[in-house]
């Protein structure tokens, strides 16, 4: 691909990538989210996220922390061959597969990233060894690779790189007019753990947009954007459009709109029509978060119609819709009449 044609690829991506279908409606999730205090539970996003939670709540049962358990749940993903978490992950504009993964421990309030990591096999193990190991919080690039090097993470550069670009981009040709964000072309694990003592933990493992421009970081790597955790409040983290949650720290604003009361799905919901108020996408954002508080109760929310979230707890295993937020919410709240 020549640089110009390469320009209006990436340029139709995004534009594509940002217009997703609206969904109309609620689901029934906001009345029903409020019956559990049966912790632990375990949320995570989409519908792949239901066997990392089972395996989260194995963990915690095999005597594991949370945190423990968000790594276990999400090197599942990392490792299912999903195409959009880990090296399965769809490239970037060069071919290559670009990661971004964090973790976040409530006790403690402690957090590691990577972003832009290549040919790490698990970022999120990556993301913990940051936050254990190291005085910082976030690694990048050939130094996030360095550094899971020296603590001997598995790595495997692709041989087969170019051939999945090539398959990659043929279908994107094919799939042109018809794009939205969904769970096969552009989706990030994101799970949280509330323990049986109310400890959370949570974690995002994506590889980002697919054909982004080489080195864009999107919001999964990125405390307060991809992920929150307050371990006394609760914890919040997103999937979608990178671009159009870091730009509002929206993860932290819904751990926060719950410490002003609101429950899980309210608090999501909120968050995003805050951001619909003043953006210029208005609802046409692209973003889902999950949320859980420190009673165990959860919830979700999203711009997209009926986004798929797992939950667990001991007593179930399902996947359940967010509520879907429409065009009918964008002049709601702010300087009303
Ligand atoms: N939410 C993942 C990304 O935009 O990279």
């Amino acid at each position: 691909m020549n640089n110009s044609s390469r320009r209006n690829f990436l340029l139709h991506t995004s534009i594509a990538a940002a217009t997703t279908s609206l969904g109309i409606g609620c689901s029934t999730t906001y009345r029903t989210n409020q019956i559990t205090n049966h912790r632990p539970v375990i949320i995570s996003t989409w519908s792949f996220g239901k066997p990392a939670n089972e395996l989260a709540l194995q963990t915690l049962q095999d005597g594991g922390s949370a945190l423990d358990a968000v790594e276990q749940g999400i090197r599942l993903v990392e490792s299912s061959g999903n195409s959009s978490v880990g090296l399965s992950g769809n490239p970037n504009a060069a071919g290559v597969p670009q990661l971004d993964a964090c973790i976040m421990n409530g006790p403690g309030h402690r957090a590691g990233s990577v972003a832009g990591i290549e040919g790490v096999v698990h970022p999120i193990t990556a993301a913990r060894l940051v936050m254990e190991k190291t005085p910082h919080v976030m690694l990048v690039g050939r130094g996030a690779r360095w550094f899971s090097e020296q603590q001997g993470l598995k790595t495997n550069d692709n041989a087969e790189d170019k051939k999945r670009y090539e398959a990659w981009l043929k279908k994107q040709k094919q799939n042109s007019l018809n794009k939205e964000i969904n769970s096969d072309n552009h989706d990030t694990v994101t799970l949280i753990v509330i323990d049986k003592n109310g400890d959370i933990a949570g974690g995002c493992s994506t590889s980002g947009l697919s054909g982004k421009i080489p080195g864009r970081v999107g919001d999964s790597p990125i405390i307060g954007s991809g992920l929150y955790v307050d371990n006394e409040v609760g914890a919040a983290g997103a999937t979608g459009l990178g671009e159009n949650v870091m730009r509002y720290c929206a993860s932290y604003q819904v751990v926060e709109n719950m410490r002003q009361g609101m429950s899980p799905t309210k608090a999501c919901a909120e968050a995003i029509k805050r951001i619909a108020r003043i953006d210029p996408l208005g609802m046409n954002l692209g973003i889902n978060f999950i949320a859980i508080n420190k009673r165990g109760e959860f919830g979700a929310a999203g711009t997209q119609a009926n986004f798929p979230y797992s939950i667990t707890t001991k007593d179930f295993s399902e996947v359940r819709k967010g509520q879907a937020l429409s065009a009918a919410y964008q002049k709601e709240g702010g300087n009303e009449k």
